[in-house]
């Protein structure tokens, strides 16, 4: 056995501020970590039996072996091995924990990918820079398995963390992290429904190229309550920001990717005092964001 110390590394989930969904096609989003939700990877040393994924929450126990790129772990761990120029992996068990919930718009497939991503490179104690764009790079990767086409807000939020202005553009996406003026008190309300982003992805698109006219306007409309939003938070507008949560939900709606539940908290949370909701991430299930 190599004479290496067990090490962990975690990664945050993440929301949605403003663009889901219009993001995909160019338009600037707004997302920030969800800090107190954590995704977590331990590697500990073995003495043999190669390199063992192992999932507990899941119930999943593999070895690396045995999985192909398919899955998202392996995939992660084969990324790690290409990018360092490894020949072969020490033993080792990799085990990842998560108190994101999964299918709920919240990142946990990107954080789960990071925080591995982040725990090899400690473990392997790479002798490359290891930075948050260099681990946002490997995890978008990943990502493509959960999402299809994703726009790369979700990978770079929960590698940075903290609150990032994105734009998916060639040759380089435009990443900005920026400072919030005043604390924002958002409240996340989960419908329990979990959904697919990579299926209400796959719907927009067909949607779009059904009519590229309204949908292209839509994207417009959120781009512009993405840009206008990023001067109301560094400014701590709170009126502004939940007005423009307000209307970006409505466009949400227009694509059709709200949901009736999605509806019913962003209705409660208004009702209930809220200066702003919309629902978060892919829609048609997972959570909405309340300013309260
Ligand atoms: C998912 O968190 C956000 C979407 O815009 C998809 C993406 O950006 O990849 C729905």
């Amino acid at each position: 056995m190599e004479d290496r110390t067990a090490v962990s590394a975690s990664a945050p989930g993440k929301i949605i501020l403003f663009g889901e969904h219009a993001v995909v096609y160019g338009r600037p989003a707004i997302a920030a970590p969800l800090t107190h939700v954590r995704a977590t990877a331990t590697i500990h040393p073995a003495r043999d039996g190669g390199v063992i994924l192992a999932a507990p929450d899941l119930g999943v126990r593999q070895n690396l072996a045995n999985v192909g790129t398919e899955d998202a772990l392996a995939l992660t761990v084969q990324q790690v091995l290409i990018a360092a120029g490894l020949q072969r992996l020490p033993d080792m068990t990799i085990t990842v924990t998560s108190d994101i919930p999964i299918a709920a718009g919240l990142g946990s497939g990107a954080a789960i990918t990071a925080a591995t991503t982040r725990a090899l490179a400690q473990f392997l104690e790479l002798d490359i820079p290891v930075t948050d764009g260099w681990i946002s790079d490997l995890t978008y990767e990943v990502e493509k398995i959960h999402h299809g086409t994703p726009s790369g807000i979700d990978n770079t939020v929960v590698a940075y963390e903290r609150p990032v202005y994105f734009v998916r553009q060639t040759p380089q996406n435009l990443i900005e992290t920026f400072s919030v003026q005043q604390p924002l008190h958002l409240l996340v309300g989960d419908t329990g429904i979990s959904s697919s982003t990579k299926d209400v992805v796959g719907d927009v698109r067909r949607s779009w190229q059904k009519d590229p006219q309204r949908f292209n306007a839509l994207f417009d409309g959120c781009g512009a309550l993405s840009e206008a939003a990023r001067e109301a938070i560094q400014t701590g507008d709170y009126e502004e920001i939940g007005r423009m949560m307000n209307q970006n939900h409505a466009l949400l709606v227009d694509m059709t990717v709200s949901s009736p539940d999605l509806d019913r908290l962003v209705s409660t949370a208004l009702d209930a005092g809220a200066l702003g909701a919309k629902m978060s991430g892919g829609g048609r299930g997972g959570n909405m964001i309340a300013l309260v």
